[in-house]
């Protein structure tokens, strides 16, 4: 792929956080409901973690369910639920196959028990992988994941652990369901929304932003490779001047 070729190897983000919006409106497109469009996203996300596994991206998360999204109908939540399962059952050979160690983020109690008793084999018997970490948020958001964050300092803080001296900005990150991962340098949101839906905003803070028309369906290798590419075009800062 011509795109692909014309990567600079030296500068992969290190971890591509995404919005995988777009499902319900790929299948409205075509006249069918939301759950084909939910259905063939699946595709996608095995074909995006396929290639950032290839660029040497080595963390990926994916945003598949926010804790906003339990307000959906039952009859969707339900089905994404089950689409859930069945992809983990269908995918447990490839991760292992690629070296490709599986996680989650999110209120995992909140999820129906077959899928947390899933979620957890598959974690299990991919966590001796040493390739890329693909990470699924499912019933995550951002706010829910810096009020349990302080609320598990609180306690460390009533016990003894911690007191108020000790909190600082890398201290608070530890407590993040993300703790221990690099901050997202790339973050993408396919489907034509301009915002951030409650996704990782903490640790956006200074990742750089792509935006996407295409629908999350759609979004194939090529695509991934192309936000790459704009990626690398960009100079972060960081606040600082450019050096003379
Ligand atoms: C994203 O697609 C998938 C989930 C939120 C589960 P949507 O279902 O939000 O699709 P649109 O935005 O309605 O097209
Ligand atoms: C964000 O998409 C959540 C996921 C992709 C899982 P939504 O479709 O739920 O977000 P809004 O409603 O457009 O903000
Ligand atoms: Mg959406």
């Amino acid at each position: 792929m011509a795109e692909q070729q014309t990567l600079q190897e030296h500068n992969i983000p290190q971890h591509v956080a995404v919005i995988m919006d777009g499902n319900g409106r790929w299948a409205k497109q075509r006249r069918l409901q939301r759950m084909f469009g939910h259905r063939n996203g699946v595709d996608a996300v095995r074909a995006i973690a396929e290639a950032a596994a290839e660029q040497g991206v080595k963390y990926l998360t994916l945003y598949a369910f926010s804790t906003e999204n339990w307000a959906r109908p039952k009859i969707e939540v339900n089905a994404l639920m089950s689409l859930l399962v069945d992809a983990i059952d269908k995918e447990e050979v490839t991760l292992n196959r690629n070296n490709i160690k599986f996680t989650t983020i999110g209120d995992a109690p909140a999820l129906p028990q077959k899928v947390q008793s899933k979620l957890k084999n598959i974690i299990r018997s991919t966590a001796k992988n040493t390739g890329m970490t693909l990470v699924i948020a499912l019933s995550y958001s951002g706010r829910w994941d810096i009020t349990t964050a302080v609320r598990q300092m609180c306690r460390d803080a009533e016990q003894g652990k911690l007191s108020a001296a000790d909190v600082d900005e890398a201290l608070l990150a530890s407590y993040l369901s993300t703790s221990g991962m690099p901050d997202p340098d790339l973050f993408i949101r396919t489907g034509g929304d301009l915002r951030v839906s409650n996704f990782l905003i903490w640790q956006i803070a200074y990742s750089e932003l792509y935006f996407t028309p295409v629908l999350w369906p759609d979004f194939g290798k090529q695509h991934f490779a192309e936000a790459i590419k704009e990626f690398q075009k960009r100079e972060r800062r960081f606040g600082r001047v450019t050096e003379e």
